[in-house]
């Protein structure tokens, strides 16, 4: 069902080029680098699963890697394409408009240094199969990335944001919500709940990383778009994004593991 993706584009576009936005990409590609440093220089071949309009997959084109992207999204893949091509990375990216569960040979055929699964699981009531496909499409030794909106961050919000302990209340022990950018129901996972199934699916390792761990809970949304007061909470994301327990309540996890 791609419709509602690209229907969405330009508010997806919206919210990616917001502070809140580019703090959840700068913090994967920092969570990122740290871990592909350990497999070398490369270039490293990477799989982005649902990979949209590239907005993973453009930093690591910028340090010379080759992406493919697989997503059910023409539209999508078209402005990945257009982005990659605006910096003259065109040729070191692949795009592939596939359901991550029917992928063609043309993706299966090959294991990938690094795989990418971010922000699918919330479009899945059972996240283990394409956990297992991710995981399967990554060679050995090579480095899985998983991310995906955390459920206990709901309840924080309507309580600190929302100013709203009876809806928080209720959210308590619900697995659903309604996401805006896209219109669509969400299913809310829990970092606790992905790592047994990735250790499942064959990885070792896991690091618990969290992506904006305090972001959503300053209210005042137009102070971050200050040039000095984004700066500083950018660097305090960065330092907090693995230092336990701050992830655990964070709006977005990062999990990221070797695969053996
Ligand atoms: C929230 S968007 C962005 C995901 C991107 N990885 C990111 O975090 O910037 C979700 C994307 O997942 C894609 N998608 C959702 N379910 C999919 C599926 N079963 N197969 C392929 N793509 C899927 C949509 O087309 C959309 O581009």
């Amino acid at each position: 069902m791609p419709g509602p993706f690209d229907a969405a584009l330009d508010s997806w576009r919206e919210w990616q080029q917001s502070p809140w936005g580019r703090l959840r990409y700068t913090l994967a590609e920092f969570n990122l680098r740290r871990r592909l440093e350990e497999l070398g220089p490369g270039p490293l071949r990477v799989l982005d699963l649902a990979g949209a309009d590239g907005g993973d997959a453009l930093p690591l084109l910028r340090r010379g890697h080759h992406v493919t992207i697989a997503d059910f999204s023409p539209g999508m893949l078209a402005a990945a394409r257009e982005r990659a091509e605006g910096e003259g990375a065109g040729e070191r990216l692949i795009t592939v408009e596939a359901d991550v569960f029917e992928l063609p040979g043309s993706v299966t055929a090959r294991r990938y240094d690094v795989v990418l699964c971010h922000n699918l699981l919330q479009y899945l009531d059972d996240p283990a199969p394409a956990l297992r496909t991710a995981a399967s499409l990554v060679r050995d030794g090579g480095v899985l990335s998983v991310m995906a909106i955390n459920r206990h961050a709901t309840a924080l919000g309507l309580a600190v944001r929302s100013l709203d302990p009876a809806a928080a209340l209720g959210a308590l022990d619900r697995r659903t919500t309604h996401g805006e950018t896209f219109g669509t129901e969400l299913t809310l996972h829990t970092a606790e709940e992905i790592i047994p199934l990735m250790a499942e699916a064959g990885c070792t390792g896991i690091e618990h990383c969290g992506i904006r761990n305090v972001n959503d809970h300053i209210t005042d949304d137009s102070r971050k778009h200050e040039p000095e007061f984004y700066a500083a909470l950018e660097a305090l994301e960065l330092a907090m994004t693995d230092r336990h327990p701050y992830p655990h309540t964070a709006k977005i996890f990062q999990l990221l593991a070797r695969v053996a």
